[in-house]
């Protein structure tokens, strides 16, 4: 396996970070115009709109723009549109439709970049938002099939309609007998499973960041400490090195809370002998990462903590072992699976690798369901949850992350009160009493290359390692690297 960053250190992983991005990482107008002429190919005929994400109710609330429209245009301001005629197989005309300019407006929300603006940042021809009605009305005029083919999150039956929903409608209210669907979708979804060179390098740069906020909380975390403290140190971390926003909650949760798999309330002082779960991800470029460690508050893991951690790290090792192109995520998901059923059997809080327990309605349900709740991982990308191939392909960016959590509410509220079940529950009563509240989580990204894969989060993870870190004093943020801001600003 390869890995990109051996050690990162900060100044190291500054320098990595210079020699693994050059300028020319960046995503080109080129390449979207390869992904939409892509799209087209697939769809052959009709006019198919992409519909940007809407500004917020109110201009002091964050803007996001939403992955399918930033997949295909770059662009980033809120309200906009890409309108696309598709003529056999390939773009005979396209616009994008974007925020007029409007000095007023600006002096609350920014500057905007307008139709001209667009046209130079993209390469596509710009038009005011203000026009959409007018484009649809002349295109459609000018064709006997009546329906637009909808990019994104197109959802009429939603019980809440969304942004994108909500534009779609209001342009089909002016559109009698105007058909939608939602064609593209699938094709994008293909599409952006198999990542470029250029967001194969976002992709690292964001998780090199994410790599430093997990060294960051190794050396900083204490008992007394609160979650919340760890969360400002990581976002802190995130932002500093030019990540724009973290790219999902934050998941802080220490004792009882490591065991609730999307905790990120991140408030409650932590105790000696506590076991830490972070489960982080920086944005950066639009791309996420999202890379989870689990380490004892007190620097030293417990033998029981030792015990689930390195059982989950061997069920990480056995995934990570399989993946090359070819292989099917489903099979690595087996393997992780059966590593976990048998180690928990081994620490007697499960009768056997195949053992169930009765369900709400007597069904038969794997007993190893009561302890590993979750996939084993996904596709990354825009999203944290970002569209993969099931078979493995050069190109595909992915986690793996089994994880064992032994929930304090188990025997109370989960296994339901049977008679069998209580025998299930008095068998394993000695070991869940040893490893309660210990939940653990280990989860790593990665790239599929030509011939195997391409480790791009390596936080520390062995115990030795983890615990080496946690020895060495943290006394604040390391100092800012000048280099490192060198590159920043030749980039942007
Ligand atoms: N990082 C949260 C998740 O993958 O579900
Ligand atoms: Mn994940």
């Amino acid at each position: 396996m390869k890995t990109n960053f051996p050690l990162p250190r900060l100044s190291v992983l500054a320098t990595v970070i210079l020699l693994a991005a050059p300028v020319s990482a960046q995503i080109t107008n080129q390449e979207y115009a390869e992904r939409r002429e892509a799209l087209a190919a697939q769809l052959e005929e009709g006019l198919v709109l992409a519909v940007g994400s809407a500004a917020p109710p109110q201009d002091y609330i964050p803007f996001h723009q939403n992955s399918p429209f930033r997949y295909l245009t770059g662009f980033t301001e809120p309200d906009a549109a890409l309108v696309m005629e598709v003529r056999e197989g390939r773009i005979a005309w396209e616009t994008l439709l974007v925020n007029p300019r409007d000095p007023a407006t600006e002096t609350w929300e920014g500057y905007r970049v307008g139709p001209e603006g667009a046209r130079e940042a993209t390469g596509i021809e710009g038009r005011s938002v203000e026009e959409l009605g007018h484009v649809m009305d002349s295109l459609l005029a000018a064709t006997e099939v009546q329906e637009l083919q909808v990019v994104g999150a197109y959802d009429p039956d939603a019980a809440i309609r969304n942004d994108v929903t909500q534009r779609v409608e209001a342009l089909v209210r002016g559109h009698d007998g105007l058909q939608v669907s939602t064609a593209p979708n699938p094709y994008l979804t293909t599409l952006r499973g198999v990542k470029s060179e250029a967001e194969l390098e976002l992709l690292r740069k964001t998780t090199a960041i994410t790599v430093e906020a997990h060294r960051q909380m190794m050396q900083a975390v204490q008992p007394g400490m609160n979650e919340f403290e760890i969360q400002a140190l990581v976002e802190y971390t995130f932002r500093r090195y030019g990540s724009e926003r973290p790219a999902f909650a934050s998941i802080v949760g220490s004792g009882p809370n490591s065991t609730i798999l999307h905790y990120n309330q991140n408030d409650r002082f932590m105790a000696d002998g506590d076991v830490l779960l972070v489960d982080i991800g920086a944005g950066y470029g639009g791309y996420a990462a999202d890379i989870t460690r689990t380490v004892p508050v007190n620097g030293t893991f417990s033998e029981a903590q030792r015990e689930i951690y390195e059982l989950v790290l061997e069920a990480q090792a056995a995934a990570e072992a399989m993946a090359r192109p070819g292989v099917h995520f489903g099979q690595m998901a087996q393997a992780a699976a059966d590593v976990l059923a048998r180690g928990l059997t081994e620490l007697g809080l499960i009768e056997a690798p195949d053992a169930t327990f009765e369900g709400e309605n007597g069904q038969e349900i794997p007993q190893l369901r009561l302890f590993y709740m979750h996939g084993l991982g996904h596709g990354i990308g825009l999203d944290v949850h970002d569209p993969w191939p099931p078979i493995l392909e050069p190109g595909v960016a992915f986690t793996i992350e089994p994880g064992v959590y032994v929930r304090p509410n188990l025997f109370d509220e989960v296994i339901p009160d049977t008679p069998r079940n209580r025998e299930l529950m008095e068998a394993i009563r000695p070991a869940y009493e040893r490893y309660v509240n210990i939940g653990v989580r280990i989860e790593d990204d990665y790239i599929v290359t030509e011939d195997g894969l391409e480790w791009i989060s390596p936080a520390p993870r062995q115990v030795a390692d983890i615990e080496a870190l946690m020895a060495q004093p943290w006394d604040g943020p390391a100092e800012r690297d000048p280099e490192w801001m060198e590159w920043y600003r030749q980039m942007r």
